[in-house]
C-alpha cells in the first residue's frame, strides 16, 4: 500500500510516494511523471550495492536509459569537486535538456544531485529516492539543493524541485543506527515548530525503559509502523510549509529550528565529524535554552526537548575536550561560522526560538553575550 503526500505548488506540484517495497515502481512513476529520455543515476558507495540495480532495472524496463555514477559516502563529497565530476559525467553521456538525473540515497546525495539537476543546461528535471530516515522527513522535499564550501554549510544552492519523490520504508532496514538517530532529530524539529501531538508521540514511544528504537526496530520499512506513520506526518509538514512559503520568504524558516549553531558546528568541526542530524541536536538544545532566556519557554519544556533528543541516543552537549578529532569546539570558531550563515544579516545571526512546544518564531537575534552564556552552559 502506498501513500501519497501532495507538495502543492501549483503547476510545479508533485508527489511524494511513501510505501514498502516501491523502489521497483520507479520506472513507471518516472514515465507517469512525464519523464523521457537519458538518465544519470547518482548514488553513493554505501548506497549503490544495495538499491542502484533495483533502479537501474526499473527505469530501463520502463524505457528509460539509465547510466550510474557511485560517489564517496558522507558529507565531504557534498562539495565543488563532486559537482563538477557530476558535471563532467553529464557531459560525457550527453545529457540533454529532455533527459533527468535521479539522486539515489541520503541528503548528501539528494542535496549535490539537485543542484547539478538545477544548473546542468540550466536546469533539467530530476527525481529524489531518499533512503535515510532525514532525507525521507526533509531533504528530499521542498527543493533546497546546494553544496558546502570551506567558508559555510549550503552556502551555494539553488531552490529546484523535483518531479517525484519515492520514499521505499524498506530502505530503512539497511540504515545504521547512528543514523537513523541522526534522522530522528529532524522529526523531533517537526515536533517543536509544528506539532506538539507528534513530539507527545515520540515520547511515549522513548520512555518506559524501551527506547523508541526498539519500539521501532520491528517496524523498521512497515508502512503501518510507527515511523511509516511518522515519516508521512513529517511529509505531510514540510508539504504544507513549502506550499506556504517555497523560497524561505518567511515561514519556512522555522524549518532552521536548531540550525544555526547545528550549521556553525558542523563547519567548526569540520564537516562529516558530527552528522548533520546529531550537530542540530545539539543546536535544538541551544535554540530551546536561548528560546527560556527570550521567549518564555519554560524550562521544563526545554528539558522535555532535552530528554528527548538524549533518549533518541543523540548528542545534547558539546563534546569535552576529547570529543573530537580537533579538539573542543571553540565559541570563536562557532561564532565566525553563524557570522557567514544563510540566516545571518549584516553579520548578526538570526535563530528560530520557540515560545511553546508546537510553536515558534524565526528570525529572531539574539544579544551577543546571551548567545555566549548559553553556549557556555551546554559545553563541557
Ligand atoms: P548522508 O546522505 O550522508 O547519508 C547518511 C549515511 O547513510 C551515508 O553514509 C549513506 O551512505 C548512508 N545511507 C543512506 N541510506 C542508506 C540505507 N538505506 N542503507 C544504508 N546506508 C544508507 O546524510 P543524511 O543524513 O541523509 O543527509 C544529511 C545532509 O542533508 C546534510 O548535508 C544536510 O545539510 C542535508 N539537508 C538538506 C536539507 C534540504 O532541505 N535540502 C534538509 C535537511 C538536511
Ligand atoms: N531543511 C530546511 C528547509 O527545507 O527549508
Amino acid at each position: 500500500m502506498t501513500h501519497d503526500v501532495t507538495v502543492d505548488l501549483g503547476d510545479r506540484s508533485y508527489p511524494i510516494r511513501i510505501g514498502s517495497g516501491i523502489l521497483d515502481t520507479l520506472g513507471d512513476a518516472c514515465k507517469a511523471a512525464g519523464l523521457t529520455g537519458r538518465c544519470l543515476i547518482v548514488s553513493d558507495e554505501n548506497v549503490a550495492p544495495l538499491y542502484a540495480d533495483t533502479v537501474f532495472q526499473t527505469l530501463e524496463k520502463a524505457g528509460f536509459d539509465p547510466v550510474l555514477e557511485v560517489l564517496p559516502a558522507g558529507e565531504p563529497t557534498k562539495c565543488q569537486a563532486q559537482l563538477m565530476n557530476l558535471y563532467a559525467k553529464a557531459a560525457e553521456t550527453r545529457l540533454d535538456r529532455k533527459c533527468f538525473m535521479v539522486a539515489l540515497g541520503g541528503g548528501v546525495i539528494g542535496d549535490l544531485t539537485g543542484f547539478a539537476a538545477a544548473s546542468w543546461l540550466r536546469g533539467i528535471q530530476f527525481v529524489q529516492v531518499p533512503t535515510s530516515l532525514l532525507a525521507m522527513v526533509d531533504s528530499s522535499v521542498g527543493g533546497k539543493t546546494g553544496i558546502n564550501i570551506p567558508a559555510g554549510k549550503n552556502l551555494v544552492g539553488a531552490f529546484h524541485q523535483p518531479e517525484l519523490v519515492m520514499v521505499d520504508l524498506d530502505t530503512l532496514k539497511t540504515l545504521p543506527e547512528r543514523e537513523l538517530a541522526a534522522g530522528m532529530s529532524e522529526v523531533v524539529k517537526y515536533g517543536v515548530i509544528w506539532d506538539e501531538e507528534l513530539f507527545q508521540s515520540l515520547e511515549a514511544g522513548s520512555t518506559g525503559g524501551q527506547s523508541f528504537f526498539q519500539c521501532s526496530e520491528k517496524n523498521r520499512g512497515a508502512d503501518s509502523g510507527c515511523l511509516g506513520k511518522i515519516i508521512s506526518k513529517c511529509c505531510e509538514i514540510k508539504a504544507e510549509v513549502v506550499r506556504q512559503d517555497e523560497r524561505e520568504g518567511g515561514l519556512r524558516g522555522i524549518l532552521n529550528f536548531g540550525h544555526t549553531l547545528g550549521h556553525a558546528i558542523e563547519n567548526a568541526a569540520g564537516y562529516g565529524e558530527y552528522l548533520h542530524g546529531e550537530a542540530v541536536a545539539i543546536g535544538m538544545v541551544y535554540a530551546a535554552r536561548l528560546s527560556v532566556a527570550l521567549k518564555g519557554l519554560l524550562v521544563e519544556e526545554s528539558d522535555r526537548i532535552e530528554n528527548l533528543l538524549a533518549a533518541l541516543a543523540l548528542p545534547v552537549a558539546a563534546p569535552g575536550p576529547q570529543g573530537l578529532r580537533r579538539g573542543r569546539l571553540a565559541w570563536s570558531d562557532l561564532r565566525a561560522a553563524m557570522a557567514v550563515d544563510k540566516k545571518t544579516v549584516g553579520g548578526l545571526p538570526k535563530f528560530v526560538l520557540a515560545d511553546r512546544i508546537g510553536h515558534v518564531d524565526f528570525g529572531c537575534e539574539v544579544p551577543e553575550e546571551l548567545m555566549e552564556e548559553v553556549w557556555n552552559g551546554i559545553g563541557q
